[in-house]
């Protein structure tokens, strides 16, 4: 036995793989071994939420049929959520055309022809360095990251915040991609980088928190776009302006083979207007770790009587940048928390924060970095 493994040269790893899949050939125990990261993701929000499995089997199944089989991936009759979702049927363009142009006095619209649609997105690193002396000469960002058009009225005044640990090699890729976008599309803008310190697991939901607050010191935004590091938009027809209910941007993520995991996901990238942000309370303060509170973030949407659109068809398509949850644990009691949100929801978030925070001005965004600890945002009992 022992010398017939080691003359194929099978590694422990893989002869069991073989044996497990030989022996079980169901697909969704394959499933589970190829995307062990999406796989736990339902599962938690099926302990989560108490989700119907059935309902859930559609979708599963769907990803199955990707990896197994790629033909089903071209078929756009074939998606998943839904039966006749809007989201993939191509509407036609009805983006302004080339010779139309805009006032200085009037609203900028939210489909200028300068929005070609499909980016190409190029992950090389550069140094920030580099990007720090081209931007600012040749797009003309002011210090903080600022930019406004001046031919026409910004629709909205978005604050870009961007939660951060030991990611440094990312930004200027964010920032390269985000940046001639967000200029295309006509809006006023700026950066927060809001980074942790100290030994806690990484909280990305209090640290926005933290990036509203001292976001909105600086002026009177009206929009917030939450933003991961390392999710990079692939359309440039992603209008990051807000609207009358909450929206999800990353649709769409390549990690995820370009489908929405479940219909409640809200993660990656999402705009709230101001008010919207202040009604629900803000984001979570509890969840250290990764995973959940963007779950969260959904439930207090939804209890604040609101709806999440998304982005049509390709328009919400993003690459992530490799080594995602880089050395950070996962929060293992989310599943807990997401059953009490809504008893949570007027008892943490914005309303018990606390922190203390150092600020520095940079060329393309505000540093703000803090470090967080639970005692920062005291929940009482309930
Ligand atoms: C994929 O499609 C091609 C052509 O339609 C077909 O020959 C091939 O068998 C298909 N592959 C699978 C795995 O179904
Ligand atoms: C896509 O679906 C339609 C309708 O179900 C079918 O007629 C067509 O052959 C499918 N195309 C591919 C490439 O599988
Ligand atoms: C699919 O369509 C059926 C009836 O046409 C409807 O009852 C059901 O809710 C739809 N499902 C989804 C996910 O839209
Ligand atoms: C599906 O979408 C098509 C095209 O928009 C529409 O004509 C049809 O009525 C829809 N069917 C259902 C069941 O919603
Ligand atoms: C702009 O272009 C469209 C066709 O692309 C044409 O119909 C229209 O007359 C043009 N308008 C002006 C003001 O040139
Ligand atoms: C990607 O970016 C790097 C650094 O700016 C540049 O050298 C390279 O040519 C770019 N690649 C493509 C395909 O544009
Ligand atoms: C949200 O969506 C649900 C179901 O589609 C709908 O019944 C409800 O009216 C919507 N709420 C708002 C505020 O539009
Ligand atoms: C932000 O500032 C801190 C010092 O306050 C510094 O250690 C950190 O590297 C800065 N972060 C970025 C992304 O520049």
């Amino acid at each position: 036995m022992m010398n017939w493994r080691r003359l194929l040269r099978i590694s422990n790893r893989s002869f069991l793989a073989f044996i497990f899949f030989f022996s079980m050939s169901t697909s969704c125990l394959y499933f589970i071994y190829v995307a062990p990261g999406i796989a736990n993701t339902y599962y938690f929000m099926v302990q989560a939420q108490g989700m119907m499995l059935r309902d859930n089997v559609r979708t599963i199944g769907h990803m199955i049929r990707l990896y197994t089989n790629k033909n089903s991936t071209l078929n756009g009759t074939d998606y998943p959520d839904g039966n006749n979702s809007s989201e993939y049927i191509i509407h036609p363009t009805t983006y302004l055309p080339e010779n139309f142009t805009i006032a200085h006095d009037l609203p900028c619209p939210e489909k200028l022809p300068s929005m070609k649609g499909n980016i190409n997105v190029n992950m090389t690193e550069i140094p920030m360095e580099e990007i720090q002396l081209i931007f600012p000469k040749h797009l003309h960002i002011q210090s903080g990251g600022h930019w406004k058009p001046n031919d026409c009225r910004p629709r909205w005044k978005v604050a870009v915040l961007i939660p951060f640990r030991n990611r440094r090699e990312h930004l200027p890729i964010l920032f390269q991609h985000l940046v001639p976008m967000l200029q295309r599309q006509r809006l006023q803008f700026a950066f927060y980088i809001i980074e942790q310190t100290g030994t806690q697991p990484f909280n990305r939901a209090m640290l926005f928190n933290v990036g509203f607050k001292e976001a909105m010191k600086d002026l009177d935004w009206d929009c917030l776009v939450f933003h991961d590091v390392d999710h990079i938009p692939e359309n440039d027809r992603n209008y990051y302006g807000c609207g009358q209910m909450p929206r999800h941007f990353a649709a769409k993520l390549d990690k995820y083979m370009y489908i929405l995991p479940y219909s409640e996901f809200f993660g990656g990238v999402s705009g709230l207007t101001v008010e919207q942000f202040r009604k629900i309370n803000g984001f979570p303060n509890a969840f250290w770790g990764w995973g959940g509170e963007d779950d969260d973030l959904w439930n207090r949407v939804h209890y604040a009587g609101l709806n999440v659109t998304r982005p049509e068809g390709d328009i919400g398509k993003y690459k992530s940048i490799p080594h995602h949850h880089r050395g950070e644990v996962q929060f293992l009691g989310r599943y807990k928390l997401l059953r009490y949100s809504k008893e949570r929801q007027h008892l943490d978030g914005l309303n018990n924060l606390n922190y203390t925070p150092k600020i520095t001005l940079c060329s393309l965004f505000k540093n703000i970095t803090v470090n967080l600890s639970p005692e920062l945002a005291p929940v009482e009992d309930y």
